[in-house]
């Protein structure tokens, strides 16, 4: 590792005299990373405003507007200075406050409790990593049910050298908290554990009992030493179908437990506003006995790590999200999509409760929420029925971890009948 950066130095003395837990979370990245307040962006900013501005990046045009092609512009109607010139690092300053507010009206349970500024990343696969460039060091262990997003292998394990610690997903036809506190009260030492709710690939959310006793477990290992970052994975928040699940992030439980639980939300629009491709996500910190100040040093050094990642996420998606966030028709539009996707939900409980036959061909693990549920499949392959599928019945599927997953948010809702007659007669076939 190179000599630390002098402000990378004061932010770490800066955590330190607040929260000597965080500083022990970073990684070696983590604790390098800073962001730049000197240099091109401090001087740039301080000319910001100036007659004569010939410091940004970016290209003007004659009149001082954002230098342009037509053939890209009479495509979309946002105006040229709020899509073309770069967001900045941590995201677009409106956006984050919306976006903060957002939380604290889905999440009523934070009433109260302080968290950090949302920072922006380019959606939840580069928050993620981001997360991992702070917090992850090689070898460390990562923990998480073993039914997870396959792509965290990439993001912690290929990228950061990680290994992933999981423990199996259900207990009793629910959540295994078990499972989990065998892993978080291991050793004495650092935690990274992931919570994704609702699940990838699974479509599960604990109950309202269930994460009671998650927020028990994580207490008691905290009380007994260990430093434990929860990387909360809300991709698909907002998304429950079934009453008694918790419909608030995991993160109110967490984000003002215990001085030794950080609390990382990574959430965003991808899933919750069906701008897949928009790229915009946050990441947003909680940690009992913050202040604004420690909170100011975590935004900073993630808009660092950003900054020396992808320098910063799409402008234009920003803009767009920001104004769909504060227009008037934008929770009735939400309610609109959330009731399709639940109709599919309510219509595939009642196609597995109906048809008593399937249940010798594959058998549904828990699901109440989400884009997805999982089935194992009885006496076959799932991958070899996943090619029957695909070759006889017109049929995609995904065959992943000894399971196959259904994406029933893709699946229009006069199709569910016949999805999972094929995927029985493919069984059949496979058997
Ligand atoms: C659990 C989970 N987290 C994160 C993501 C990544 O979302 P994004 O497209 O915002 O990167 C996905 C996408 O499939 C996911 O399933």
């Amino acid at each position: 590792m190179t000599k630390i950066n002098p402000q990378a130095q004061s932010l770490n003395e800066t955590i330190k005299s607040i929260s000597p837990k965080v500083l022990n979370l970073l990684s070696d990245r983590g604790k390098n990373i800073f962001f730049p307040s000197k240099g091109i962006l401090g001087q740039s900013a301080e000319a910001k405003g100036k007659k004569i501005n010939a410091t940004i990046g970016i290209a003007l045009e004659n009149d001082g507007t954002p230098m342009r092609l037509n053939s890209v512009v009479s495509q979309f109607s946002v105006p040229p200075e709020e899509s073309l010139p770069y967001a900045p690092s941590p995201g677009n300053p409106s956006l984050r406050e919306v976006w903060k507010d957002m939380i604290y009206k889905k999440n009523p349970s934070l009433d109260g409790i302080e968290i950090s500024r949302p920072i922006v990343g380019s959606a939840l696969t580069h928050s993620l990593s981001i997360c991992g460039y702070l917090f992850v060091n090689e070898s460390d262990k990562i923990i998480t049910p073993d039914l997870y997003w396959g792509n965290y292998r990439l993001m912690f394990v290929n990228a950061f050298n990680a290994q992933m610690d999981t423990y199996p997903t259900f207990k009793d036809n629910g959540f295994n908290i078990d499972g989990l506190k065998e892993k978080i009260s291991g050793p004495k030492g650092k935690k990274i554990v992931i919570l994704n709710f609702p699940n990838n690939p699974t479509g599960y959310t604990p109950t309202d009992k269930e994460a009671e006793k998650i927020k028990e477990v994580f207490l008691e290992s905290a009380e007994a030493g260990n430093e434990i970052v929860a990387l909360i994975d809300d991709a698909y928040f907002g998304l429950v179908y079934e009453s008694g699940v918790i419909t608030e992030s995991i993160f109110t439980k967490l984000a003002n437990l215990h001085e030794n639980i950080l609390a990382v939300k990574v959430d965003g629009a991808t899933k919750e506003d069906y701008v897949w491709g928009f790229r915009v996500g946050f990441i947003t910190f909680g940690i009992k006995g913050a202040t604004a100040e420690l909170y100011k040093c975590l935004e900073d050094k993630t808009a660092g790590a950003i900054r020396g990642n992808i320098s910063n996420s799409p402008n234009i998606s920003q803009s767009i999200l920001q104004k769909a966030y504060t227009s008037d028709t934008y929770k009735t539009e939400k309610n609109e999509k959330y009731n399709i996707l639940k109709e599919r939900y309510l219509k595939l409980r009642d196609i597995l409760s109906s048809k008593d036959v399937y249940k010798h061909s594959f058998t549904a693990l828990p699901f109440n929420s989400g884009y997805f549920m999982c089935i194992k499949i009885n006496g076959a392959d799932p991958e070899k029925v996943r090619q029957v599928l695909l070759e006889d019945y017109s049929t995609g599927v995904i065959a992943t971890s000894g399971v196959i997953r259904i994406a029933f948010s893709a699946t229009p809702i006069d199709f569910l009948e016949e999805l999972f007659e094929n995927i029985h007669q493919a069984v059949q076939k496979c058997q």
